[in-house]
């Protein structure tokens, strides 16, 4: 499975890049107005595309065809490795049939249902992000998401690749690994929280004090 970054935090994409088991980065608006940085939007994008070679999603305002399409090809330009996102509606499907016939890679966003993943993956979308933790929020299962979705890409072979978002836990990570999830997008905390046990904690303690009784 690949581990995306989501995040627009220099800091984190920089830490995390280091550790070579970040694939790529998802922003969002959201994302953006907590980096923390006095840079433009396309200063910071060129920022973190030049520390991730991977794939960076990045999400615009736009909610009408035309204008949708114009921003992913404007967005797209900033660097090689964009991948522009887009908000499921009528009109962002169109886009992003547009967009990916024309070569700009599109990531369908904000999925909470199979369908609208279908219609996503129907339309040709790089990438397609159900959104587990909200869905838990509202009640409801976001992990059945994600394996109905895998089934039924896998079942028709589509393109599109999966990737869970929207991730509060570790727990949530291992699922979506175990679900066969192409990609788990995941924040800074959780993606430190990963190599850490508390077993290993205790073990390397009591190897570190009984190397201090080996006679050297
Ligand atoms: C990533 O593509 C999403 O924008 C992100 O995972 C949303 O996460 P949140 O529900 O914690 O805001």
């Amino acid at each position: 499975m690949k581990i995306f970054l989501d995040s627009a935090n220099l800091e984190e994409i920089d830490k995390a890049s280091k550790l070579k088991v970040v694939d790529g980065v998802t922003t969002n608006p959201t994302l953006m107005a907590k980096s923390g940085v006095s840079l433009s939007m396309k200063e910071l994008i060129k920022k973190i595309s030049s520390l991730i070679s991977g794939p960076v999603s990045v999400e615009g305002a736009a909610t009408k065809k035309e204008a949708i399409i114009e921003e992913g090809i404007k967005l797209s330009k900033i660097a090689k490795n964009i991948v522009y996102k887009i908000p499921i509606s009528e009109d962002g499907l169109a886009a992003s049939y547009e967009l990916e016939k024309q070569g700009v890679k599109t990531n369908i966003t904000l999925v909470f249902s199979l369908s609208q993943a279908l219609l996503s993956a129907k339309v040709g979308a790089s990438f397609v992000s159900p959104f587990i933790g909200r869905l838990e929020d509202n009640g409801e299962d976001g992990l059945k998401l994600i394996e109905d979705i895998v089934s039924v890409f896998n079942h028709y072979q589509f393109k599109s690749q999966i990737i869970a978002a929207s991730i509060r836990n570790v727990s949530h990570v291992k699922k979506a690994a175990i679900l066969g999830c192409h990609i788990a997008t995941i924040p800074y905390k959780v993606l430190a929280q990963m190599y850490r046990h508390h077993l290993t904690d205790k073990g390397l303690e009591v190897f570190l004090s009984d190397w201090q009784k080996i006679k050297k």
